[in-house]
């Protein structure tokens, strides 16, 4: 049985999975691994519209193609990430209007999911709309995107994706930073339920929450009430969930290995099975398999220039503490309420 080695007894309340880049595949230790332990793959960047668009009115789709293919050979269900997000829109489009990005990213969605219609497990339609805090257009942050479509973002945008891909997959709004403690993440939670509420009473297809999940071990306690209640109103909403891009940062851990590996192992527990507590996720994702290749190493480096280690596997793709705390939390009997629409 694929994904997280066999499961003796119980299936996993929800299939796990990993991002995956080209240069991934081409490591054979690597890629074996994650045919091995994962049921989905996401594209880390090979699918943004930067990598996909670089120039005007010439795509390559090489890369996220090969990875579409690679799962599919593979058996392994392969996610769409991501369609519009401010952290990937092409530098042709930088001193455009309103209007003329509006038309450019409205041409993209359909381009790239047309192209991919039927065949994916998941679309993330929008990534990371929010700002820190609230702000004019009802709590959205201050993006190409929403100065060229304003509150009709969301709509926009998940209207014309249930149209393109009809087959009814998955739509994903998702979102970072939601899962933290302290007033601006609270703030961040709540425009997020503003937001889900209202575009679900106008019929906005957002059918699933996609919660990243790039969590930080020395940032304890991880589960915390204020989260765990926020994930009840998004069931309560209707909405599935999806843990989409799950990391456990160590930078601020000790030095000391089995010290950082143990603390890691504690977060991705103490997350998971909260979450499988409150919900049954369509999907468990880490940000990476290995230790071999986390963005984390650039974007939260330790201090004292040790490797990091935020994943489940370590830089030679062995289980550590935090694989072991991923499949138990997974294989858990844990109560969850059906949050299926
Ligand atoms: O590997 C290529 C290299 O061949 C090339 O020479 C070089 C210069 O273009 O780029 C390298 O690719 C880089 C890639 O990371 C691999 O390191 C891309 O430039 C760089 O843009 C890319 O950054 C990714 C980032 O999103 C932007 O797309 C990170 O890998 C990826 O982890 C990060 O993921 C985001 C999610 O999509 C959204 N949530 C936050 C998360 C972390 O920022």
């Amino acid at each position: 049985m694929k994904g997280l080695f066999a499961w003796p007894r119980s299936r996993p309340k929800a299939p796990f999975g990993a991002a995956v880049t080209t240069g991934d595949l081409a490591d054979v230790e690597l890629s074996l691994a994650l045919t091995r332990h994962c049921e989905i793959i996401a594209p880390e960047y090979e699918m943004k519209w930067r990598e996909l668009a670089p120039s005007e009115g010439a795509y390559r789709w090489d890369a996220s193609d090969r990875l579409v293919e690679w799962a599919r050979e593979a058996g392994i269900a392969c996610r769409g990430h991501t369609l519009w997000w401010h952290g990937s829109t092409p530098d042709w489009l930088t001193h455009v209007s309103p209007a003329v990005f509006a038309a450019a990213a409205l041409a993209h969605l359909e381009a790239v999911m047309t192209r991919y219609a039927g065949r994916l497990h998941s679309w993330d339609v929008v990534n990371e709309p929010l700002a820190e805090g609230d702000d004019v257009f009802a709590g959205l942050r201050d993006t190409p995107f929403s100065r060229a479509f304003g509150a009709g973002l969301m709509r926009e945008a998940f209207r014309r994706a249930a149209e393109i891909d009809r087959a009814g997959t998955p739509l994903v709004l998702n979102e970072m930073g939601l899962e933290y403690k302290g007033p601006e993440a609270g703030a961040k939670r709540r425009a997020m339920l503003r937001l889900l509420e209202r575009e679900r009473a106008a019929g906005t297809p957002i059918h699933c929450l996609g919660l990243q999940a790039h969590l930080d071990a020395a940032d304890r306690p991880i589960a915390h009430k204020p989260l765990r209640d926020f994930l009840r109103e998004v069931a309560a909403l209707g909405v599935r969930l999806m843990v989409t891009e799950l990391d456990v940062s160590d930078a601020r851990c000790a030095r000391d290995l089995r010290v950082r590996d143990a603390e890691v192992a504690a977060a991705y527990r103490e997350f998971l099975d909260m979450v499988l507590d409150e919900c049954e996720p369509v999907a468990v994702m880490t940000w990476g398999l290995s230790d071999k290749r986390t963005w984390l190493a650039e974007a939260r480096p330790r201090a004292d220039g040790a490797a990091v280690r935020p994943l489940p596997l370590d830089r030679d793709c062995r289980p550590k503490a935090a694989f072991r705390a991923v499949t138990r939390a997974l294989r858990s009997k844990g109560r969850f309420r059906d949050s299926s629409p």
